[in-house]
């Protein structure tokens, strides 16, 4: 039995998602497929992919296999995001590039398109990191335009923005005719983003989270989150699993969350964050946990490029 869909913000966007980026990529095609069926034959309803990730296909192939299997009964019951690559981050490249991942997807329309990243490189290979001799200056607000073309031609139903700073959001909103819906970002206990959640919330944004539980394993994380002694002691009295804690922490300071497992147990239980809550004496313990980005992305700054350190990558708020 598939568990109740997670709740959704008032946009519409569900508050729970499922990860799908593996960098540097290890699983295979065919493991990243069975594990969208599983996921999606477990409850999962959103999926977060990328051009770079190299998971759009295995995503597509997923979707394709859950409507035959009658897993679900429509595409639109499902809630998929995909983002543009740097080396597309060019006005004239936004839009074919969407119309590529389409294909990758095999789906006529995306729920949300975001800018990966506030940088643009030579177009080119996609890799990360990026190679700092291509590093061009990005043009936010002609890119911005781009992106909402690509709602415009009815090729995603929403637009938004990832890894941006206040001050990057604020030159997006300064021209957008339509403001980003959301802004992917790593937050997590021990990196919680204060400052730009409650810009984010001004300006109606959506704040969704990447590595909530630190990315172990990846090139960007590490196990900082996941051997936190306090979080280890309030998960122990609270009788969950310090992932669920990081969750439904998440989950209270209103974001949306991305979350990704390989394993049939941990996608169940990372589901399972809608029905206890954290005390006002945990949430206390969590605010006060010192404060460290995981990924303050260096490859993106060079002294050549536009962005000469990570002051000016991330407008100070690091
Ligand atoms: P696994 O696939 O073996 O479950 P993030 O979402 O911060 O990027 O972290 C993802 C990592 O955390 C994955 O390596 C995943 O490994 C692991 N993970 C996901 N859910 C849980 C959980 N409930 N308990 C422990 N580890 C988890």
């Amino acid at each position: 039995p598939t568990l109740p869909l997670d709740p959704t913000d008032e946009k519409g966007i569900p508050l729970l998602g499922f990860g799908t980026a593996e960098y540097p990529f290890g699983a295979s095609m065919d493991t990243m497929k069975d594990t969208i069926i599983q996921a999606i034959k477990v409850g999962y309803r959103h999926f977060d992919t990328a051009a770079l990730y190299q998971t759009e296909q295995p995503l597509g192939e997923a979707i394709v296999d859950a409507l035959r299997l009658g897993l679900i009964k429509s595409r639109d019951e499902l809630f998929i995001t995909s983002k543009l690559w740097c080396s597309d981050a060019h006005c004239d490249r936004v839009v074919p590039a969407l119309q590529r991942t389409l294909r990758s997807l095999k789906l006529e329309y995306l729920d949300l398109y975001l800018v990966h990243w506030p940088a643009s490189v030579k177009p080119g290979e996609m890799e990360l990191p990026v190679k700092k001799e291509n590093l061009v200056p990005i043009d936010l607000n002609s890119v911005w335009e781009a992106m909402e073309e690509c709602q415009g031609l009815g090729l995603t139903k929403s637009i938004g923005v990832s890894n941006f700073s206040c001050k990057k959001l604020e030159t997006v909103l300064s021209t957008a005719k339509i403001p980003p819906a959301v802004n992917q970002v790593e937050m997590n206990p021990m990196w919680q983003q204060k400052k730009l959640r409650n810009f984010c919330k001004e300006k109606g944004v959506l704040v969704e989270v990447y590595s909530p539980l630190g990315a172990k394993g990846t090139l960007w994380g590490s196990n900082r989150v996941m051997e936190s002694e306090t979080l280890k002691e309030i998960a122990q009295a609270k009788g969950k699993s310090l992932a669920q804690v990081c969750l439904r922490w998440a989950y209270e300071q209103g974001v949306s969350v991305l979350v990704k497992s390989f394993n049939k147990e941990r996608m169940e239980q990372n589901l399972d964050i809608f029905d206890w809550k954290l005390s006002a004496d945990e949430l206390h313990k969590i605010s006060q946990l010192p404060q460290c980005k995981g990924f303050p992305a260096g490859e993106f700054v060079s002294e050549d490029g536009p962005y000469k350190s990570l002051e000016e990558l991330w407008d100070g708020e690091i």
